[in-house]
């Protein structure tokens, strides 16, 4: 059989400490420490431990040419290369591997990234599982007072006064955005105005072909590269006309795709859950996941130091059009990377290697109750 190993690979020497409660209160040093390997191997999704013999054979095995087990197995051990090759480190004839290893190279990403994103995804995360939502007073408590809010970098007089911006157009929009976190649980958005959000946020405002069969869509935010590989997925609780459950929204023919269909009690359940539990997000009548398509961005960026930076701006510029355009309408928004992303693209069949859930934003108008602190703009 020929083997090679996995296209990435990321080996932690991950410490462990063993505390004895008991000493730690008498005040001795408390601590024993125990060293491990970790593999982290972006085309599994998850870490696997690995022994210093199997470490020294991923030193060795290279990631591009096939070459025969029996070779390896006479060099490193014929246990270690079974064990690297049933936990899919190392690349034979196991087709689910094979299949996760060809996909995480087709995609071009750079490995410091798939990394970054394969190993920072939440599944199942809940308040009862350790998320916790400390409050700014607690927190002080626990971390003393934040570093201040501005930074000064020379005295204040050799500081150059700037006029105060007169009042201006734009200005009624943005002193009134703010995120919500007391939505109405009865209300429902009129179809008129989820259409025009969804248009303005997510939809294509014109098609540019910048070379024979290379297409760009013109949208209301900025892009890398101009390819815009974020799709807006939309759990659709309470609009006018529309049956609950999940859509994608396609942004030239300005249309929700029908994705499953839900009653109102599996939409809030899912609510929830794609929130990690922030129950002050829950009765957003709409919420949009935020998921980029990395081969889209990928195939301009390929391998590339930026592109997953990029990847993050273009989503935060996104969310910052929708935060305006529900603002205008009348209504707070919210946008949260706080979220439950192996839960996500288990409901909207996404694979991680390929489409990136980034964040999760909602609308909806205010209860008027302010249960859930608020930031507004208070002149
Ligand atoms: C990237 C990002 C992640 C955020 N995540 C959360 C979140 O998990 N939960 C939450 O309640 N608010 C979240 N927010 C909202 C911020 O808390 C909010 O923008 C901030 O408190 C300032 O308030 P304002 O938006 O009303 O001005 C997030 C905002 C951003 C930009």
């Amino acid at each position: 059989m020929l083997i090679r190993r996995c296209a990435v690979l990321f080996l932690e020497p991950r410490e462990d400490l063993d505390i004895d409660w008991s000493a730690l209160f008498a005040g001795d040093g408390p601590l024993g420490a125990t060293m491990r390997w970790m593999a982290l191997a972006p085309h599994l999704g998850e870490e696997v431990e690995v022994s210093p013999d199997e470490v020294a054979a991923l030193g060795g095995i290279g990631l591009t040419l096939w070459q025969e087990s029996a070779d390896c197995a006479q060099q490193y051990g014929a246990a270690v290369i079974a064990r690297l090759l049933e936990c899919g480190l190392l690349i034979g004839d196991d087709a689910r591997f094979r299949e996760r290893d060809e996909t995480l190279r087709s995609q071009n990403w750079r490995p410091l990234s798939a990394a970054a994103h394969m190993f920072s995804r939440w599944g199942d995360m809940r308040v009862d599982k350790g998320m916790q939502f400390p409050s700014f007073e607690e927190l002080v408590v626990s971390y003393g007072t934040p570093p201040g809010p501005v930074i000064e970098r020379c005295a204040e007089g050799e500081a150059i006064a700037l006029p105060y911006p007169d009042r201006a157009r734009l200005d009624d929009t943005l002193f009134q955005r703010y995120t919500g976190r007391n939505f109405d649980a009865a209300a429902a958005l009129p179809i008129a105005t989820v259409a025009r959000l969804l248009q303005r946020a997510f939809g294509s405002q014109g098609e540019r072909e910048m070379a024979p069969d290379a297409f760009v869509l013109k949208k209301l935010s900025p892009s890398a590269g101009g390819l815009h590989p974020v799709e807006a997925y939309v759990l659709a609780q309470r609009v006018e006309g529309i049956a609950p459950g999940l859509y994608h929204y396609h942004p030239v023919r300005h249309a929700l795709e029908p994705l499953t269909a839900m009653d109102t009690a599996q939409t809030a359940e899912l609510a929830l859950r794609m929130v990690a539990d922030q129950d002050w997000f829950v009765d957003a009548p709409m919420m949009v996941v935020l998921a980029a398509r990395v081969e889209r961005n990928f195939w301009k960026y390929r391998n590339h130091a930026k592109a997953y930076r990029a990847l993050l701006l273009d989503a935060g510029h996104l969310s910052q059009t929708f935060y305006l355009l529900a603002t205008e309408a009348g209504m707070p928004a919210f946008v949260t990377a706080a979220v439950n992303e192996i839960d996500i693209e288990r409901v909207l069949g996404l694979d991680p290697l390929k489409d990136m859930v980034i964040a999760v934003c909602g609308c909806g108008p205010a209860s008027g109750a302010r249960d859930t602190v608020e930031l507004r703009y208070e002149p």
